[in-house]
């Protein structure tokens, strides 16, 4: 098996400018919603990213035809090759779970690897899976599949979720989107993420309402069409460089095709730690002066605090005066990055579901070891303000979900290498 590693060589200066790429967890259900259609779907602002490859070649695998260049895909399913996402792509990302309700809404038959991605805690897909049933789909679980059947088709539900989940409604959605009759879902996710894939459900012919709500009704379609669509930028990303501009006093970043908004939740925590953000035209410049103030904050579904940036700000408190605390309430194993901090010369302490950051502590580099896509953003983080060399092994985990991570860094001036052996 491959090393990917990271060679960070810490302390430089970060200054300059850096773009977004299109958003990872947007390309993710879009390109599963192209099932949805026989005609030819168009993205623009796709992320060549690990797992959004992954997506393109189980599409591919299912009979998919199409061309995934620079940041632009086309893609087009005119018939059905194969029903089955086997576990060998299945198991690697999210692709197969959200594969499922479209797959079985065209088809009325699925087999789906169960799903994998980052190991950050339990992983629920009950509510995919009753919703699904309540629509009429017969769901046989086994220890690597999930086979789902519908010979009649799907039918229209009125079904609350019971807590938010985000490729849950992105699943629910899709299915809906060629169920009979209309469909309500409630207590939807609100992400970014979600009103994207109702833009482009909507641009192939889907009757929505309730964008950015947490009711949304659907009416179900005989067919849908083709569409050309432009993702929106990755708020994840656009947030991991807002942190990593404010790691040290003398980086001056402007963050472009930002859509400023959609972090909020991190912009307000950044100006109570004493950071300055100022946000204007799909811009973003972040200047730090004086010392960090500790900040006490929690992880909630949106448009609160994300989990996807908690790691990040993890490594941002190790620089802040005094006591800081992270309680997460969204995974329950998405503490890895700590260790692997502390092995830097960091003072965080996990009790269960809160991270307790005892700061100001100097890092010094040395060779840790990514555990998760967004632990493996907040070890790059840290590498950047450490004394030394700092080596990110199972570097692979950023590439899952950073757009050329390490050359946006190296443009802004970090030293950085990416090692593939
Ligand atoms: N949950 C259930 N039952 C379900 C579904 C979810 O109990 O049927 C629970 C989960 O166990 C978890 C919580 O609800 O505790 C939230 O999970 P959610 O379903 O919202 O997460 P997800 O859809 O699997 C997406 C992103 C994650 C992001 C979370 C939360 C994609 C492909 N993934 O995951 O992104 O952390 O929402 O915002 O959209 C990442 O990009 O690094 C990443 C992990």
């Amino acid at each position: 098996m491959k090393n990917t590693k990271i060679v960070i060589h810490g302390k430089k200066k970060l200054c300059g400018s850096v773009k977004i790429s299109g958003a990872k967890n947007a390309a993710l259900p879009q390109l599963a919603a192209s099932l949805l259609t026989t005609s030819e779907v168009h993205f623009q602002s796709v992320p060549q990213v690990e797992d959004v490859k992954v997506m393109f070649h189980a599409l591919k695998n299912l009979g998919a035809e199409g061309i995934f260049d620079a940041d632009t895909v086309y893609i087009q399913v005119p018939e059905l090759k194969s029903t089955e996402i086997p576990p060998e792509i299945g198991k690697t990302s999210r692709a197969s779970i959200l594969i499922l309700g479209p797959l079985v809404a065209r088809n009325g038959y699925a087999k789906v690897s169960r799903p994998g991605g980052c190991p950050i805690g339990d992983r629920k897909i009950d509510f995919h899976l009753q919703g699904l049933g309540q629509m009429g789909v017969t769901i046989q679980e086994t220890p690597d599949y999930i086979i789902a059947k519908a010979d009649n088709g799907l039918h229209a539900i009125d079904y609350t979720f019971p807590n938010k989940t985000v490729t849950g409604t992105e699943n629910l959605l899709m299915a809906a989107a060629l169920a009979q009759g209309k469909t309500i879902l409630r207590n939807c996710a609100l992400e970014p993420e979600v009103g994207d894939l109702i833009d482009l459900l909507t641009t192939m012919g889907s009757h929505i309402q309730g964008k950015n709500t947490e009711t949304l009704t659907i009416a179900g379609q005989n067919r849908l069409n083709g569409a050309r669509h432009t993702l929106i930028p990755d708020r994840i990303e656009m947030g991991t460089y807002v942190i990593a501009a404010s790691l040290k006093g003398n980086n001056e970043i402007m963050i472009e095709n930002a859509i400023p908004e959609y972090i909020d939740g991190l912009l307000s925590v950044l100006t109570q730690i004493g950071i300055e953000v100022a946000a204007w035209d799909g811009k973003i410049t972040v200047r730090t002066r004086g010392p960090l103030c500790p900040v006490e904050i929690e992880t909630l579904p949106y448009p609160g605090y994300p989990t996807d940036l908690q790691a990040q700000l993890t490594t941002l408190l190790t620089q802040a005066q005094g006591v800081s605390k992270i309680k997460e309430n969204i995974f329950n194993n998405r503490f890895q990055h700590a260790d692997e901090l502390n092995k830097l010369g960091a003072n965080i302490e996990v009790d269960r579901d809160i991270a307790i950051i005892r700061g100001k502590t100097p890092l010094n580099g040395r060779t840790i070891r990514a555990t998760d896509l967004r632990a493996s953003a907040a070890l790059v983080l840290a590498g950047l303000i450490a004394d030394g060399q700092t080596v990110v092994e199972n570097a692979y985990q950023l590439l899952r979900g950073y757009e050329n991570m390490p050359q946006k860094l190296r443009q802004l001036g970090a030293d950085i290498t990416l090692i593939d052996e």
